[in-house]
């Protein structure tokens, strides 16, 4: 099974519960999410490899450490998951972003695939799909099906908030791929809403509610 990184980082965690509040605004709430993104893009990114590189400081010559081959990518699931991803370039300007487009049916709460372009060498790539809102797990299954159904099998999912349930929906689906997520909450509603959670990211987000 996939592991669980759930970050309890303070500043994460004060930063996500001002998220939580009703009363913060689109702009404090994007400004909010891209710096958790960028914040736990940090550790998903722990165990990238090194390679010596030989260079020169204005005292001497040296071997040190850079970032070797293994190129990353970033896909977020569309709307929400856009939130994240100029956090994640801050750290890693160099990674290539893909999108996949999925919304939530509100009736049957399945994923409704409507979009999807990743950098062409996308299979070659680590991608780190990031979405918030980890809710049924049925957008986040369907994202990682879609990039395994394109090649792509190195694959971590980065979210802000989980639902149990989700989050073993995922695992259950996809052993493979490792989940990072902010913060695991209780339950979810009849609505299929995280509770206590933070409404509709999208919404939040980009002020359409
Ligand atoms: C939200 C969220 C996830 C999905 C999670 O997107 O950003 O993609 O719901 O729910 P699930 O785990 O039950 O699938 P939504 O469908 O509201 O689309 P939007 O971002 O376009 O608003
Ligand atoms: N999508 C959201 O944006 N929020 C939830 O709580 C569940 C799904």
């Amino acid at each position: 099974m996939g592991k669980l990184y759930v970050f309890d980082h303070p500043l994460i965690q004060h930063k996500l519960s001002i998220m939580r509040n009703k009363n913060t605004g689109s702009k404090e709430f994007r400004e909010l999410l891209n710096e958790i993104g960028m914040l736990m893009a940090y550790e998903v990114t722990r165990d990238l490899p090194l390679q010596d590189v030989e260079i020169e400081t204005p005292i001497c010559k040296c071997t040190t450490k850079m970032l070797s081959g293994r190129k990353l990518g970033v896909v977020p699931i569309l709307r929400a998951g856009l939130g994240m991803v100029d956090g994640i370039l801050n750290l890693v300007p160099a990674a290539k972003v893909g999108h996949i487009g999925l919304y939530r049916d509100p009736e049957t709460k399945m994923p409704v695939e409507y979009y999807c372009k990743l950098p062409v060498d996308a299979p070659e790539r680590l991608l780190i799909i990031v979405d918030p809102m980890l809710a049924t797990g049925g957008s986040s299954v369907a994202a990682i099906q879609f990039l395994k159904d394109r090649g792509c099998f190195n694959i971590r999912l980065m979210c802000l908030i989980g639902a149990p349930e989700g989050i073993a929906v995922v695992q259950k689906a996809h052993p493979d791929v490792d989940i990072y997520i902010a913060a695991v909450d209780e339950r979810l509603n009849e609505h299929a809403y995280i509770v206590p959670g933070l409404g509709d990211a999208g919404d939040r987000l980009f002020g359409t509610k």
